[in-house]
């Protein structure tokens, strides 16, 4: 099922979320749900707090690497920092170019079982755990932007957002 996916400035996604510790039916279907509506957006990861729900949780497909879901999923930096054009479908038309990704990070998480795995992420998909893990923080990309670009960026996603709200009421 596709859920509704929080826009910033909604104030939930700046929640902390709370470890998984049951790993059941529900949790199975939250993370279909997740799945269904990250393909949706055509995005390349998804936390569980962009669609309310406030568990330590993440999914994430990235070019050719296998879907991945991250469960209380910890990572540790291991590259050099990389330039990224970043974007967010909790700050969806907009992107920036960011510097505060590393190129390689190690990840520990659970699998939908509850079983420790590990793996190794590199480039875009390395800097979307980064990217995630933030999420779960409730941490947004557009905080680690310097003052002036976060503020540009800022403006143009209002702007995008009017412009959708209009489209909307003429419809
Ligand atoms: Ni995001």
């Amino acid at each position: 099922m596709i859920r509704e996916i929080l826009a910033h400035p909604d104030p939930r996604l700046r929640q902390v979320s709370r470890p998984v510790e049951r790993f059941d039916d529900e949790l199975r279907s939250l993370v279909d749900d997740m799945i269904d509506t990250m393909h949706d957006a055509e995005g390349i990861g998804l936390a569980a707090v962009q669609i309310g729900v406030h568990l330590r949780l993440a999914v994430m497909k990235v070019d050719e690497n296998p879907l991945r879901i991250m469960i209380n999923p910890e990572y540790e930096k291991l590259g050099e920092p990389m330039e990224l054009d970043e974007g967010c479908l909790s700050v969806p038309g907009v992107r920036e170019k960011t510097k505060s990704r590393v190129d390689r990070v190690h990840v520990r998480a659970l699998d939908l079982e509850g079983q420790p795995y590990e793996f190794e992420a590199n480039g875009l998909e390395a800097a979307c755990v980064q990217h995630e893990c933030d999420h779960i923080d409730g941490h947004l990309y557009v905080d680690c932007l310097s003052n002036v670009r976060r503020a540009r960026v800022l403006k143009r996603y209002r702007r995008e957002r009017e412009r959708a709200a209009e489209r909307e009421t003429r419809d």
